[in-house]
């Protein structure tokens, strides 16, 4: 079947084989992060080590996506970008850098996917340096309040729509 033209091959690519799917089970930084336009999911997983120059590189990353194409492929994507970079490099990337690495341009309508995979990856990095115990940067504490802020308008928005289909469920 050829893939809807609308999409690159790198993104039809990376949805039809998602590149580090998956759960780490002793993860040392986990972010989540959710899309307020759509409600999509996203949880990220990071395995950080010392390089032998004791740099903090991310050893392992898996993730899991419950969204679109768009969000499926650029979390992939994003995986494979990051995997054996230090986590200042990582934290660096921006929703354009995935954006570019994706080839032809997304339909402004999908644009705001590529920015689920982004949030995760910071907030794992942010639970990292958390649970580390280590300083904060300021940019990705900013980011941090802001994700936490969209988790929890989903959240409520998902409890207003459970609580409205047990009424209809209940009936008059
Ligand atoms: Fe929700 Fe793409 S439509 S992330």
């Amino acid at each position: 079947m050829q893939p809807p033209s609308m999409y690159s091959k790198e993104i039809v690519n990376h949805f039809r084989n998602p590149r580090n799917v998956g759960r780490i089970r002793k993860a040392n930084g986990i972010g989540k992060a959710g899309n307020l336009l759509c409600g999509d999911l996203m949880k990220l997983y990071l395995n950080v080590g010392l390089s032998k120059k004791g740099l903090k590189v991310i050893k392992d990353i898996k993730f899991e996506t419950f969204g679109c194409i768009v969000a499926i492929s650029n979390s992939s994507m994003l995986t494979t970008m990051v995997k054996g970079r230090t986590i200042e490099e990582a934290a660096a990337i921006t929703k354009d850098d995935l954006v570019q690495k994706l080839g032809k341009p997304l339909p402004q309508i999908k644009l705001h996917c590529s920015l689920l995979a982004v949030d995760a990856l910071h907030e794992a990095i942010y639970d990292y340096y958390a649970k580390a115990q280590l300083p904060i940067p300021e940019e990705l504490e900013k980011e941090h309040q802001r994700i936490q802020k969209s988790l929890h308008t989903i959240e409520e928005r998902h409890k207003e729509f459970v609580e409205f289909e047990e009424k209809l469920l209940k009936g008059p």
